[in-house]
Order: C-alpha cells, then structure tokens, then sequence
C-alpha cells in the first residue's frame, strides 16, 4: 500500500547517534564481506537523494528520479531516502521476484506513522501464516463468484443512486469518493448510505490525511487531527461490531465481511473486537483512494481522448440498447465490455495509484549480478515498469487500443503480486466499470477548468477535477 511519497521524514529527524554508527557498521560489514550492492548514490550524509527525490516529483513529468537514475546505472540501483539506504528496482523481471518472495526473502515495511493509522491489526501489517489465512479470506470476500452473485447488484444501484443528484457543476473527485466509500461500508458491514455514514467518511478524509504528513504529532497538527479521528471511526466501528455480534447471537445473518470475520471465529482462532474492527479499516484505508483516483483519471483520459470516448460511448449505448427498460447491469452485461477492460488496464498503467511498494531484505540476496545486503530496504517501482518504454510502446501516451494487441502480461502489476496482491482487484475492476457505464449513458460533460495530473505526494489532478454535466436524452 505504501507508496513512496508517504513521508517519513521524520526519520531523518529522529535519526539518532546509534543509527549513525549503525548504518556505518553495516556498510563496512558489506564491504567485508565483499558483496557487490547494485551501483548508484547516496548523495549527501544522512539526507540522501530525499530532496532530489522530492522536488523531481513535483514536476509534470511522470518519473523524472527513476529516470535519470536508470540512464546513469541501470533498472536496479542504490540511493538514499527518507533517511535510508534503498535499493531501487525499475525492472519488471526483479519486481516480480520480490513481490513473489513475500515472507521468504523479502518482508513488506511500513513506517511506525503507518502502523499507527492503520492499525496493529490490519492485513497490511500481518505476517506469515496469519497473514497467509486472511489474505485468502480477504479474497474469497471479493472474489468473483460473490461479486457476479452478490456484490455487482449493491455497486450498480449505489452508483446510480449517487448519479440521480448530479447535475451541473461537480468535482469528480470528491463525487468518486463518496461513491467508493459507500460501496465498501455496504460490502463490509452491510449498511446503506445515510448521515451516518456521510459522518463516518468525513472522519476517515482526516485519517487518510495522516498518511500524507509528517507524521510526529509535535510538528503536525495534521498527523495530530488523523490519529484523533482514527479513534473516532474506530469507536464509531466498534459499535457496529458489538450489535452485529448481538444480532448473530440472535441467530440473525448477513452476508459480508463481517459475518465471514466472525464465521472464521468457528475455526481454530477467533477474533476479538479489536481485531476486526483493524481489519475492517485496513480495508476501507486500502479500497478507498486507490479506486476513486482511479475512476476519476479514467474520465480525466478519457476526456482528453476524444476518440476513445467516442468508442467507449458507442460500446455502453450497445448494452443500454438491448437491455431495452432493464437499468441495473447484470454481470453479463459486465462480461460484454471489452473495450471497457482495454480502458480500465490503460488507466490502471497510466496513473499508478499505488506507484511501488516498499519491502525489507530479510538476508542477503541475490539480485541480477549484485547482492542485496540483509535488512536493506527495497522499493519495486511498478509505475517505472508500466512507463518503461521497453514494457509499452509511447508509454506516456494513453493508449487504450495497445491492449488489443498481444502484450507481455509480465510487464503489467498494476494490483502488485505474490501473496499480498490486492484482493481487492476484481471488485476495484467491477466497480470502474459500471461507474464508467452509467457515467457514459447519462451524461455528457465538459471541463469546468484547466486541471493537471500531479505526481506528488500522490497521484491524482490538481484540482480534483471539476466538470460541467448535463443529462443526455437516453431512455432510462
Ligand atoms: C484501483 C484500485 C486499487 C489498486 C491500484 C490497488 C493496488 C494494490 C497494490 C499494488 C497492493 C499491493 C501492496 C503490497 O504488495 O504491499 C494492494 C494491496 C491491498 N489492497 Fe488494493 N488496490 C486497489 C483497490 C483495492 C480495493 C477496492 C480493496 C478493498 C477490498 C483493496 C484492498 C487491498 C488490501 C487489503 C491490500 C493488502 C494486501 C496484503 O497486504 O496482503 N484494494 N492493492
Ligand atoms: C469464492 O469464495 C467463496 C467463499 O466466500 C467460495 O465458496 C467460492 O468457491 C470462491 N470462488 C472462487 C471462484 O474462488
Ligand atoms: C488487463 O490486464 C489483465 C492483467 O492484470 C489481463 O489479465 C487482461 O487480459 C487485460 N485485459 C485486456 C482487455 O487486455
């Protein structure tokens, strides 16, 4: 989840004496060992290359740091960030023998602020068997057979109900939002939009705030505000946890995450309220920005590229056509949208939600000809693979047709891979999807403004995407 502009610099404040000496003692534990670490630099004592890393992203161009460094060294080399040693990798062969090697050579890492938000709990943070089992819960949630059964009906009618009110001017942005986090209390806990959900999402908006900051509570009122608001949602969840588990107890059931979190409870280990309700965060933390960034750039794209709305339009009002009265799209309907999928992968390759992951060496490992040395930390750049122009052909460009032809499936992560891709990625897929068919049918829209993508601290449009909407003359 973690994407490199979450900002320990608060590692390079705290990073004391014994860190020095530390850091000192394993470079010349490396060199005596005589291991060749990939090549690259390390810039200025304890700062690194983090402000050139900083300011190169707060360009227009998508990977200016990557870039430069894979021309100078190659796709896997060394620099020093956010107080830290890391190995880069902008190659898809690595990548994927990382990512792969989750638990075995590599584990995932996050900063302490992270774990902080998210929860002790979450599944981001599990490790080994524990994170194995409800990994594959997670996933047999939202696997397809429950989405095609049950998940496809609450997203077609929940992004409906939230198109019913446009009209005029809007931010596409804040509008996505609102539909994602709806979506996922509905698949989680069962509950339908009202105030309290709108108040529920109002505290999360802080909470994700958190992820973006400085995060020492002396220095940012910002990490200060999401840590309160965490304890907010999280007591707001608990509520909902205790009166689920009365109701079960009653003999009442439902179908969601929840009643799976407490029906693994029959099984060897159960789960106290403090665990689900981390769990149930970790989802809403890990579903919520990604797919609505992703919704909102997929009309960003599209908008800029007239003919491929042209032919996206015509795909969707070929599926209105034959579904004549019938409104809600049923998962055949889903399945006959294959320029669609051409245009969800483009957009998944083009903006990178989740840029790359960040993982620790847990021994000295081999990598191409260099060694990476024990407990180094590792970032798997995916967003540097899918605008490599070696993996695609004008990268930059979005391209929608290029999935027409036959690609190297290799070159495409854009949901991660191994044991901790993301379970949620047929929903995520699901969910654009339908979100774009509605869009399309109903509305034609304009730019209300100039916006531009931006690449830091996140992937996502300047000014969230303001847009003019007016109602098409379709039947509905
Ligand atoms: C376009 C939307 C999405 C993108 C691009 C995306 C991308 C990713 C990536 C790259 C990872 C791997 C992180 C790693 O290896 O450390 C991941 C993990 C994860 N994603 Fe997603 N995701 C999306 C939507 C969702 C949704 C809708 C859910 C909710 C069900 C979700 C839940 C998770 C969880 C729980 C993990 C952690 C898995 C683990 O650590 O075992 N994601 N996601
Ligand atoms: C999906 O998960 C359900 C349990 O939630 C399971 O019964 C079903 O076999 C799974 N389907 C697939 C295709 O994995
Ligand atoms: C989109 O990408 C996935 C891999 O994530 C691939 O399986 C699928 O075939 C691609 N879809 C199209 C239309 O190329």
């Amino acid at each position: 989840m973690i994407t490199m502009e979450l900002f320990p610099l608060s590692l390079l404040l705290t990073l004391s004496l014994s860190t020095i000496i530390f850091l000192l003692f394993r470079t010349t534990a490396a060199a005596r060992r005589k291991l060749r670490s990939p090549p690259g630099s390390t810039g200025l004592p304890l700062i690194g290359e983090t402000f050139q890393l900083i300011s190169a992203y707060k360009t227009e161009n998508p990977e200016p740091f990557i870039d430069a460094r894979v021309a100078k060294y190659g796709t896997v080399f060394t620099t020093h960030v956010f107080g830290e040693r890391t190995v880069f990798s902008a190659d898809a062969e690595t990548n994927r023998f990382i990512l792969q090697n989750e638990g075995r050579l590599f584990e995932s890492s996050y900063p302490g602020s992270i774990a902080n938000l998210v929860g002790k709990h979450s599944l981001l943070l599990m490790r080994g068997s524990l994170h194995r089992r409800m990994h594959s819960l997670t996933m047999s949630f939202a696997n397809f057979t429950i989405i095609k059964d049950h998940l496809l009906l609450d997203i077609d009618r929940l992004v409906r109900l939230n198109l019913d009110s446009w009209t005029g001017r809007i931010l596409l942005m804040e509008e996505a939002k609102k539909i994602t986090f709806e979506l996922t209390l509905k698949q989680l806990l069962s509950i339908d939009p009202c105030e309290w959900t709108e108040n529920l999402r109002k505290e999360y908006m802080l909470v994700i705030e958190g992820f973006f900051c400085i995060p020492l509570p002396f220095f940012s009122p910002t990490y200060r505000r999401a840590i309160q608001a965490r304890k907010r949602v999280t007591e707001a969840l608990h509520l909902v946890v205790r009166e689920r588990r009365e109701k079960r107890e009653r003999g009442v059931k439902r179908n969601d995450m929840l009643a799976a979190l407490f029906d693994s409870d029959c099984d060897d280990v159960t789960f106290c309220d403090d665990e689900i309700v981390d769990f149930l965060v970790s989802l809403l933390v890990a579903g919520y920005d990604t797919t609505s960034t992703t919704m909102t750039l997929a009309v960003k794209f599209l908008t800029d590229t007239p003919s491929a709305l042209a032919q996206l339009t015509e795909e969707h009002e070929e599926i209105r056509a034959r579904k004549g009265t019938s409104v809600a799209l049923e998962w055949d309907d889903y399945k006959s949208m294959p320029f669609t999928q051409c245009v969800v992968n483009e957009t998944l390759r083009l903006s990178n939600i989740i840029s790359g992951v960040f993982r620790r060496a847990m021994t000295d490992v081999k990598i191409k000809d260099y060694t990476i040395p024990e407990g180094s930390k590792v970032f798997a750049s995916l967003r540097a693979v899918h605008l490599g122009q070696d993996s695609f052909q004008d990268a930059r460009v979005f391209d929608p047709w290029r999935w027409q032809k036959t690609l190297d499936p290799a070159n495409f992560m854009p949901f991660g891979g191994g044991p901790r891709r993301c379970p949620g990625h047929e929903l995520a897929r699901v969910a654009l999807s339908v979100f774009l068919h509605h869009l399309i049918t109903r509305f034609c829209w304009k730019p209300a403004e100039e916006d531009k993508l931006v690449f830091f601290p996140t992937t996502r449009t300047q000014k969230r995407y303001p847009i003019i909407v007016q109602h098409r003359n379709v039947v509905e």
